[in-house]
């Protein structure tokens, strides 16, 4: 479904990424693992567009995205939660879903308001709080809600455990195995593995820019080398 192949890209004259390949089918939930700095935000921002010196191919239902701009790949149906949360502060919660709110696809489960506060029993208490009030797991979880307004077909998350507490985490692990389960695709960038492993099908490894594993977790269990060398474990 999403085919990534042989992608460049730099920063300025900084090369950051030097052929990675890699692709995600429907109904599957994909970790992408690597160490801070090894491309995983970069390779996420490209298959958005939001990077336009890449080379390469970037292909989502026999479409190219290489030379479409950020909001042509939304409506193509991919929603992004970046790294950095970007909700609206003086918003409310309810207002935050408004504005993320696009029209349904025929290919993807189509959220409502209703619908994600019983995915999201924090954000349904905090419903009338504004953004700013939120604590910043809260904050994430509002993020992922607000791109399931949008109805994607897949959705790319960018460390979504970062610097979130454990009980969080840990709803945001039922979360993705939910969504899941609804029939959407998540390729999800981390550097925690044990958080990687509760929900993700399959692993892959970037380290400078390329791809240096992908397979099962078991696999990985079992060469332990592997994580010891291109994660910090
Ligand atoms: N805006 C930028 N300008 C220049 N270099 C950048 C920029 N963003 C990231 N980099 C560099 O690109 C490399 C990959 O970064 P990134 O994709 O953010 O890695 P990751 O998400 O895996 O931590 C790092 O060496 C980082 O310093
Ligand atoms: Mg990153």
């Amino acid at each position: 479904m999403l085919e990534v192949t042989g992608l460049t890209a730099r920063y300025g004259r900084a090369q950051i990424l030097n052929g990675v390949s890699l692709d995600l089918k429907g109904h599957e939930v994909v970790a992408l693992l690597g160490r801070n700095g090894a491309g995983k935000t970069t390779t996420m921002k490209c298959i958005m567009g939001l990077l336009e010196t890449k080379t390469g191919e970037i292909r989502y239902d026999g479409q190219s995205l290489m030379k479409l701009p950020p909001h042509m790949i939304c409506r193509a149906g991919l929603g992004y939660v970046p790294e950095e949360r970007r909700i609206f502060p003086d918003l409310t919660v309810e207002e935050n879903l408004e504005v993320g709110q696009r029209p349904a696809r025929e290919d993807a489960p189509e959220w409502s308001r209703e619908h994600l506060f019983e995915l999201f029993p924090n954000l349904a208490e905090r419903r009338s709080n504004l953004g700013k009030q939120l604590s910043g797991g809260e904050q994430q979880m509002l993020t992922i809600a607000r791109t399931l307004m949008g109805n994607p077909k897949a959705v790319l998350l960018d460390e979504p455990s970062e610097g979130i507490a454990p009980v969080i985490v840990e709803q945001m692990a039922r979360v993705i195995a939910e969504l899941k389960s609804e029939g959407l695709s998540v390729l999800l960038s981390e550097q925690n593995l044990h958080f990687a492993r509760a929900v993700s099908d399959r692993a892959i490894i970037i380290e400078k820019g390329a791809v240096v594993y992908e397979g099962g977790f078991d696999e990985l269990d079992a060469n332990p080398e592997i994580s010891q060398q291109y994660l910090a474990v």
